[in-house]
């Protein structure tokens, strides 16, 4: 069918299309087209019909996705780095994208709505309270019909408002909105960059699971400035999309192996007591559930827990560390493995083979031993260790000198930290905050539920496993 252009009706006609199209929740152009195929048909055309929004070929024409073409919704900030974009439309549109543009008031300055719109060929959303374009498509139906939303060059300013959740005009409003995937091309004055605000922002953003490409360094546009700041290249950012759409898509640990320890180990004084600690397999448990979420082939190797086995997964059940020990080496080879167990550092030394009786006169004196360290066994491996070894560290004082020294004395990527005081109840809980220290740095994610620091963990691990995270800082990725 021939493209429709709406033009040359009077203003009131305009006007009751543009209601009756919000009303069915369609643009005008497939209101116009739902009208007519309904005129050739002989319908009835001239009342409202509310439940269109669900009639079939209404759909086909307008939001019904196309499985075979992937949508890119390309948010333009204002930065020098915007006449790049333009060459990254062609580029998406090259590989068969359809691309849609939103274009920030800085970003105006740079490149205009009508270069953007003729080369995704569609018009370009500029204004939140524009009212032809709410009526048009509205922001929330730009925030859901797309498969991932590119921020090219996602600017200090862009990346400040996503990270405080503003939402003062089209483009911030749509990334709040959004819940497809996020992909952030940063584009700043290196002086920027390395500002802590900008690295506070960066790493919420992380911790909101949204994914970086680039920035690389180099000269600047303004005269005499050199160092990290220019946007990644257009072909760079189509590989980062073609990484987080392709063969992934929202399944970004497809084809992968990750094995994750969890909840405590019980080491037996006799048949009838033993050692413990407080740990729920919470936070284990739930990173082995987005894992297999992502796609990912998981085995969990898990101690005694209440809670109950996550769907999807291969659980392996065991007592003592010595089995959880061999339950893991068993487990490998693995892409990644992730150490969320509270392991007992002890064992007693000779376990009574019967209960031990209460003596009279005498109180039992149990003899220790040191249980063999899993984490360091397997991150210190010189053949098959997996590409990513995570520990975590619970600690109640020290936090971070003492995450940084188990980084270094166990030889793993990253530690994922946490306060496991009483007063934090996150022993236990279903609440965590956590911070992500690695060879680059630590990170500080906001308090979350032990499900969101498992999602934005797994993200973190995907972009790693793929080599194209720019703020893991791991040794091995
Ligand atoms: N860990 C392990 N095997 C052990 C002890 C710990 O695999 N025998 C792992 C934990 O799963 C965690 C990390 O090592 O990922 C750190 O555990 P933690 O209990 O915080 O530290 P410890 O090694 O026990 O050191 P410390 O007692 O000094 O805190």
């Amino acid at each position: 069918m021939a493209s429709l252009t709406i033009r040359r009706l009077d203003d009131d006609l305009k006007q009751r299309l543009r209601l009756r199209a919000a009303r069915n929740g369609r643009s005008m152009e497939d209101e116009v087209r739902t009208i007519l195929r309904g005129a050739a048909g002989g319908k009835d055309v001239r009342g409202p019909a509310p439940q269109l929004v669900t009639e079939p070929r209404a759909r086909a024409v307008a939001a019904e996705p196309r499985p075979d073409i992937p949508r890119i919704l390309l948010i333009i900030g204002g930065g020098i780095a915007a006449y790049k974009s333009l060459d990254l439309i062609r580029r998406l549109k090259e590989r068969g994208a359809a691309v849609r543009c939103i274009l920030t008031a800085a970003a105006q300055e740079f490149i205009t709505p009508l270069s953007a719109g003729a080369l995704s060929g569609e018009r370009a959303f500029t204004d939140l309270f524009d009212a032809q374009s709410e009526f048009d498509i509205g922001h929330i139906r730009l925030a859901r019909e797309t498969d991932l939303v590119v921020v090219a060059p996602a600017t200090a300013d862009l990346m400040a408002k996503m990270a405080g959740g503003h939402a003062d005009d089209l483009a911030s409003a749509v990334l709040l909105a959004t819940d497809r995937p996020v992909l952030i091309a940063p584009a700043m004055n290196p002086h920027m960059w390395n500002h802590p605000a900008t690295r506070r922002n960066l790493a919420q953003l992380a911790a909101d699971g949204i994914a970086q490409v680039g920035p690389n360094e180099g000269e600047m546009a303004e005269a005499g400035e050199a160092g990290q700041g220019r946007m990644a290249e257009p072909l760079e950012i189509v590989a980062a999309v073609e990484s987080l759409l392709g063969s992934a898509g929202d399944r970004p640990l497809a084809g992968r192996r990750v094995v994750v320890t969890s909840g405590p180990t019980h080491e037996p004084i006799d048949p009838v007591r033993y050692i413990a600690n407080r740990s729920s397999g919470k936070q284990g448990h739930a990173i082995a559930a987005a894992a297999a979420a992502a796609g990912a082939e998981v085995i969990l190797v898990s101690g005694p827990v209440d809670i109950p086995d996550p769907a999807g997964v291969t659980t392996i059940k065991v007592e003592t560390a010595r089995e959880m020990l061999h339950a893991v080496e068993e487990a490998m080879p693995a892409d990644c493995a992730i150490f969320a167990a509270a392991v007992a550092d002890w064992r007693v030394s000779a376990p009574g083979r019967e209960k031990i009786k209460k003596g009279k006169d005498k109180v039992p004196v149990l003899s220790l031993t040191e249980n063999p360290d899993i984490l360091a066994s397997i991150a210190q491996r010189k053949a098959k260790r997996p590409q990513l070894v995570i520990g975590f560290a619970a600690e109640t004082e020290d936090l971070i000198a003492n995450a940084r020294a188990k980084l270094a004395r166990k030889g793993s990527d990253w530690i994922v930290a946490n306060d496991v005081s009483p007063a934090t109840g996150i022993m236990g809980g279903d609440r965590n905050r956590v911070h992500l220290v690695t060879a680059a740095g630590v990170e500080s994610w906001p308090p979350q539920s032990k499900d969101e620091v498992a999602r934005a963990l797994v993200t973190r691990i995907a972009a790693a496993l793929q080599g194209g995270s720019q703020w893991t800082g791991s040794k091995s990725a």
